[in-house]
């Protein structure tokens, strides 16, 4: 489960500990399309983040961390949250946004271990703050629903940590559950579980080049996606269709590239849930491929190397379609195979991907027990 509900079942292990966990995602389809308020596709990996907590008097927050294999310390007070640009900072956001909202916590210890990896675009941050709300929540008696701790885990990166996030990466953390693609509508934020066909397996691949989304670039593509609204006159690019082509064409470039790119990947997420549910593998694959050259021709996120591990996954044998997944501009891509071959896949993947150069260091990431 993506947010399971405690070892023994209400999230409080020992006398007055408690805790959360949530579990990092790979996007399968809908990119750069959740702050249009468009549709999106994630699933969650098994990599997950844990968050044991106790509550201390007083206003000091004293948190330990290991995240990478090294442990890290962190304080600070309630109330006088400071940004430091580091890890320290998606807990901090979440204290921070917690009180806008009106809840009064006093201080606590928190012990943080995570293995999503970091730098992965695959959401090792929304895991964090959904897992560390969780375990607020049971703390703290907040009276939580699950739509709200994604909510204010948006809240914590966009007005604390400054990243203009959309709401994709904790929804998944919140409410997707393992082994289930969890369709959602970023605008009505309705949501269901997909079912991936038996016949269907990931792979995940990181490439080893870190993203970041406080760079310049993904608040860019936010700002142009914005600007390209206003120009055709509707509130969101999500309100744009095929049938407004001619219009999308006409606007200045690049925002003609970058409103193509929203619309079509739309209509790519509302097509790929219809593949899915109708085990139309060879048609998800096509999807995805579709997608990531939308991506890389049209929205300017994909890089050289994510360029070629794609190509190089098209190449193995049982692949039905890859791209890149999350922001972009490094990270990771997601490959779709035929069952039975998502392990061979990965090693010749990672093999190829090893000689390619270029920054790449590439890591299996999904199937986990390989990675
Ligand atoms: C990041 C953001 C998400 C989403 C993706 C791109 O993961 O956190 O909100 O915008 O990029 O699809």
């Amino acid at each position: 489960m993506a947010s399971s509900l405690g070892r023994v079942g209400d999230g409080r292990d020992v006398s007055d500990r408690f805790w959360g966990e949530a579990h990092g995602r790979v996007n399968l389809i809908g990119e750069h399309t959740d702050y249009n308020e468009g549709f999106v596709l994630p699933i969650p990996i098994p990599q997950s983040c844990l968050v044991e907590l106790t509550r201390r008097d007083g206003r000091t927050v004293s948190v330990s961390s290991d995240m990478d294999g090294r442990e890290h310390l962190a304080a600070f007070e309630i109330g006088a949250e400071v940004k430091e640009g580091g890890w320290s900072d998606y807990i901090q956001g979440v204290t921070f946004a917690l009180a806008k909202e009106g809840f009064s916590l006093s201080g606590f210890e928190a012990r943080v271990r995570s293995s999503v990896p970091i730098g992965a675009g695959l959401s090792s941050s929304a895991a964090l703050e959904v897992a560390l709300l969780l375990a607020l929540d049971r703390t703290f008696d907040l009276a939580l629903d699950p739509v709200r701790i994604a909510q204010l885990a948006q809240r914590a990166e966009t007005d604390f940590v400054g990243a203009p996030v959309g709401i994709m990466d904790q929804i998944s953390a919140s409410l997707g559950r393992l082994g289930e693609a969890l369709f959602l509508d970023t605008r009505t934020l309705e949501h269901r579980p997909v079912r991936l066909p038996d016949e269907l397996e990931l792979v995940v691949i990181d490439s080893g080049i870190p993203h970041a989304h406080a760079t310049g670039e993904y608040r860019t593509r936010r700002m142009e996606c914005d600007r390209s609204a206003e120009l055709l006159g509707v509130r969101k690019l999500r309100d744009v269709t095929e049938s407004d082509r001619r219009r999308i064409s006409a606007l200045p470039p690049p925002l003609d590239r970058r409103a193509s790119h929203v619309v079509t990947e739309n209509q790519r997420v509302l097509e790929a849930v219809a593949a899915l549910e109708s085990a139309d593998l060879s048609r998800f694959g096509a999807l995805l491929d579709a997608s990531h050259r939308s991506l890389s021709e049209d929205f300017d996120v994909s890089t050289p190397v994510m360029d070629r591990l794609v190509d190089l996954s098209r190449a193995c044998t049982g692949v039905l379609g890859a791209r890149m997944t999350g922001g972009g501009f490094g990270g990771s891509i997601v490959v779709a195979t035929k069952r039975g071959t998502a392990a061979d896949v990965a090693r010749e993947i990672l093999s190829a991907g090893s000689k390619m150069g270029g920054g790449a260091m590439p890591t299996i990431v999904v199937p986990a027990d390989l990675g």
